[in-house]
């Protein structure tokens, strides 16, 4: 498998960008466009030695003189076998590892022929812009706001009103018919002569990430059917992967932080000349997975623009549901509504940039989104609104992978389902110092089915107190337990408030602080207002009650203690839960689910 034709390769660093590769370890800052630097990963060092061209595809150290692309720095830095980084970055690319054979070979060589074929179509459409033909055109275009700098820069041209025109023009220069017919350039009628796909448009050159030309998308001038065609799906062309503008938008919008997805070719170009260079769009069809990966790559939170109307509502809450299952912990996704009947061009244009500002400014997040698609916009007041909402939450909350997202988006709702309308269902002890609040139904835990570790019946006792200290002074003793615990720490919610804001900061903390020791951690917690809590923790009275607890305890310990501490905080639940373990091993027979089962019948 490792003999990979040089095509493969190329497509390969085409498709990745090397700063994203190379900026998930070394932190990288761009100090000109697509220029990186950062420390060097080779040695220790102080001053950023470390350089990364984008554009060109590689790295180099001047501390150690090593240098590379994304292969070799997966290799050299990561470890990996050549084998090893080609799959992942493949994988990355969306391209299937080649089977090596001569046809794949073949195909390989195809694509480079291709990408040839179609800059030479985008040269000629840009030149038949600018012959008397193309004046119409030419006119269309500036009446519509186009300056000749931006109509360079994305490379607008002009496809005549001919059926051979540029059939003719291409052959001229040694293009076959064949490969113009592969490239979609060419239309075959049954029997006839072959003709021009493209004719009397308006031509938007789709490029991929290096700006190298893939496809096109063909406006109409004014009004007809269809408005836009675009190429057909080639070997070099597809469209799930494409985004258009993303060749512009990647390096602003990764310095910048913030990254727009609008829903056409016009709307991406508006907001460039609006002044907004990090704006893509996918092309005519809803946002695919492989796309909102790539964006993820960019920017943390891209925010999506739709119309306000009936149809753009479906479409930001399709979106929404698309982006739900594959959102990683430290990913996130806005959305921005649009006033009916506008779309971004046409914003920025009558309305100006303050406008759409205020309308990025405004974006929902994606739990609001999916919160009024599941509510329909209405507060759901009756039980049986209340459980069809549960349920459909709960649902979604399974298609989650990320379990740390997971384990917040149903926190979030059921607090926003219980909480805010104070309406918790009855009998859990009255005193305010609590905050009782619903439990979120059942949580799937690695193959487990465990049911949330508060339920409404639970009654507080001043042991479970005295346990939910232990659980943090044991933990803020011993940090090196965190990875165990954490899922287990997370689904509990802790009778005092005080003390369950301090569980959520300590987990928070973790999430953003990688080897943390007791003292980072107590530090940290200090800093944020925390330092009376800890020190009511790290006390006698705690010790007293768990010697694991203690800061000289050794681990095994101290975590055998942890988890025997949580079992018995939760095991009012443990009836509940062992029938659903019980009832999960019917199903599912991971030893997971055994050892769960074990686990609970022992306590
Ligand atoms: P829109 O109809 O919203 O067009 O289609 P637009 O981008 O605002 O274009 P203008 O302002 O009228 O010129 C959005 C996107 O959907 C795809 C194109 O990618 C377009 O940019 N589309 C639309 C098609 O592929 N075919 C069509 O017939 C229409
Ligand atoms: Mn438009």
């Amino acid at each position: 498998m490792s003999n990979f034709t040089p095509e493969f390769l190329d497509e390969i660093r085409r498709r990745v960008s090397i700063a994203d590769v190379v900026g998930r370890t070394v932190r990288l800052k761009e100090r000109a466009r697509g220029d990186f630097w950062g420390l060097s990963p080779f040695t220790k060092e102080k001053t950023p030695s470390f350089h990364v061209l984008e554009d060109k595809g590689f790295y180099k150290c001047f501390s150690t003189q090593n240098s590379g692309d994304v292969f070799t720095f997966l290799i050299e830095v990561e470890g990996m076998s050549f084998p090893e980084a080609v799959e992942q970055l493949a994988a990355e690319a969306g391209l299937e590892m080649p089977q090596d054979t001569p046809e794949d070979r073949e195909r390989q060589q195809k694509r480079k022929t291709l990408a040839d074929v179609n800059e030479a179509a985008a040269k000629f459409f840009e030149k038949m812009l600018r012959m008397p033909e193309g004046r119409g055109a030419l006119e269309y275009l500036k009446k519509r706001g186009l300056d000749d700098a931006t109509i360079r820069t994305w490379r607008l041209g002009f496809a005549p009103d001919a059926r051979g025109a540029l059939k003719s023009a291409l052959s001229r220069d040694g293009i076959s018919e064949d490969l113009l017919i592969e490239a979609g350039l060419l239309r075959v009628p049954e029997g006839r002569d072959p003709y021009d796909w493209f004719r009397g448009r308006v031509m938007f050159p789709i490029q991929d990430r290096r700006g190298g030309v893939i496809g096109f998308g063909g406006r109409i001038l004014g009004d007809g059917e269809p408005k836009y065609l675009n190429s057909p799906e080639t070997p070099l062309f597809q469209k799930r992967y494409a985004l258009y503008g993303l060749h512009m938008a990647a390096s602003p919008a990764r310095k910048a932080g913030r990254m727009i997805v609008c829903e056409g070719y016009m709307d991406v170009i508006g907001l460039a000349l609006a002044g907004y260079d990090n704006a893509v769009a996918p092309l005519g069809t809803a946002l695919t997975e492989d796309q909102l990966k790539d964006l993820w790559r960019v920017v943390r939170e891209p925010v999506m623009c739709f119309d306000g109307d009936e149809a753009g509502q479906r479409a930001a809450f399709r979106a929404a549901e698309r982006a739900l299952p594959i959102m990683q912990a430290g990913q996130a996704l806005r959305f921005a509504i649009l006033p009916k009947g506008e779309d971004p061009d046409s914003l920025v244009r009558t309305q100006g940039r303050q406008a759409f500002e205020e309308l990025l400014q405004g974006a929902l997040p994606l739990s609001e989104m999916i919160w009024r698609e599941i509510t329909q916009g209405r507060m759901p007041n009756t039980p049986e609104d209340r459980a069809d909402v549960q349920q459909k939450l709960d649902q979604r909350a399974r298609d989650i992978s990320d379990a740390t997202f997971r384990r917040h988006f149903s926190d979030y709702f059921s607090r926003k389902l219980w909480g805010e309308r104070g309406q918790q269902p009855q009998g859990r002890g009255g005193s305010d110092r609590f905050t009782p609040r619903k439990g979120f139904g059942k949580v799937k835990i690695e193959g487990a089915v465990m049911a949330d570790a508060r339920s409404e019946t639970r009654s507080i006792t001043p042991a479970d107190v005295l346990r939910e200290r232990i659980l943090l002074t044991t933990l803020i003793n011993h940090p090196e337990i965190f990875d165990e615990i954490e899922e287990r720490l997370g689904m509990l919610e802790f009778s005092a408030a005080e003390l369950d804001n301090l569980r959520q900061r300590v987990l928070n903390t973790f999430a953003r602080h990688e080897s943390l020791d007791s003292e980072g951690l107590r530090n940290h917690l200090s800093e944020e207002g925390f330092r009376a809590e800890i020190g009511m923790l790290l006390s006698k009275n705690v010790y007293m009650h768990a010697r694991f607890a203690r800061p000289d305890s050794d681990v095994k310990e101290a975590l055998e203690g942890w988890i025997d501490t949580w079992q018995r905080l939760t095991a009012k639940e443990h009836d509940g839960e062992l029938r659903q373990a019980e009832a999960a091993l019917g199903e599912d027979t991971t030893e997971l689910t055994f050892g769960r089962v074990k686990a609970l019948k022992v306590n």
